[in-house]
């Protein structure tokens, strides 16, 4: 997170204060007593916001968008859950799901958990590295809801754990009979959609986690520890991450999945 970012933690109504004072704690974050008041209350400072429904991250301001949360249960989550293509998707592809072959994924930039979610949900087990403590606490509320959620819930339950650590010093510490098949790799890029949404969550998410400059470093940790292979999710015309290049490039139809096989 860059050094001048503020963050503090507020209640949406008192109800919520105990629990949001607990999570602030936690989080090493000052308590903003409501959601209209207090020294936090400026351009370019966020709010996590804990209401009777969710938590979720706000960028303060006159001109800021709406709130971010991680929702596996409902909206474009669960449109992709139903109509993503299944194991023909280009994500599916890259981190080489076939028939009767399901491998374990270790998704090293979790963010807000989609990727993920779409991996275990195709069969996968996922672990999640997510290396922002207010990333990490969001996707831990998501997780929550989500396993009350009796659709989903033993997808979450079964497949699905989280960590919040550096994965590059995670992924160092892996012990040989624990290596994951798969290291799964989406560090920040400068956005280039059109969508109004992505560009919302983009500037958030960027805000808070920063620019990822360290990703060759993430890259290399993670050639030496993937079983069978890294993936490295890029926008169409991004470049690929530097260090050696992918064995192959999978084409999606926003992305680019660049693939180094290890075997
Ligand atoms: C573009 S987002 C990933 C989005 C994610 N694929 C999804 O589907 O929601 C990148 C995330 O990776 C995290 N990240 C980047 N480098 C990391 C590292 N070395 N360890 C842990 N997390 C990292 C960032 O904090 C950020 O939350």
């Amino acid at each position: 997170m860059s050094t001048s970012v503020q963050v503090a933690i507020a209640p949406e109504t008192p109800a919520q204060s105990i629990e949001a004072e607990r999570l602030g704690h936690r989080l090493g974050l000052p308590l903003s007593e409501s959601l209209a008041s207090g020294p936090f209350f400026e351009t370019k400072s966020y709010l996590l916001v804990l209401s009777c429904k969710r938590l979720e991250l706000r960028l303060t301001g006159p001109d800021a968008p709406g709130p971010i949360y991680v929702d596996f249960t409902g909206g474009p989550v669960r449109y992709r859950r139903e109509h993503g293509g299944g194991r023909r998707q280009p994500l599916a592809r890259a981190v080489g799901l076939k028939h009767g072959l399901t491998p374990n994924v270790l998704d090293a930039t979790a963010g807000l958990g989609r990727d993920a979610f779409v991996l275990a949900c195709l069969g996968c087990r996922v672990q999640l590295i997510e290396r922002s403590s207010i990333l990490a606490a969001l996707l831990e509320d998501g997780l929550r809801r989500a396993a009350a959620d009796s659709n989903i819930k033993s997808i979450i339950i079964d497949r699905m754990v989280l960590i919040r650590d550096n994965s590059i010093e995670f992924i160092k510490r892996i012990k040989p009979e624990e290596r994951p098949d798969v290291i799964y790799l989406d560090p920040m890029y400068p956005a280039r959609t059109k969508s109004a949404l992505v560009k919302k969550e983009m500037r958030i998410l960027r805000g808070i986690a920063g620019k990822d400059l360290d990703a060759p470093l993430l890259l290399e940790a993670a050639l030496k520890k993937a079983l069978k292979r890294v993936v490295v999710k890029r926008p169409s015309r991004a470049p690929a991450i530097s260090g050696p290049p992918p064995t192959l490039k999978i084409k999606g139809k926003k992305n680019r999945f660049d693939v180094y096989l290890n075997n």
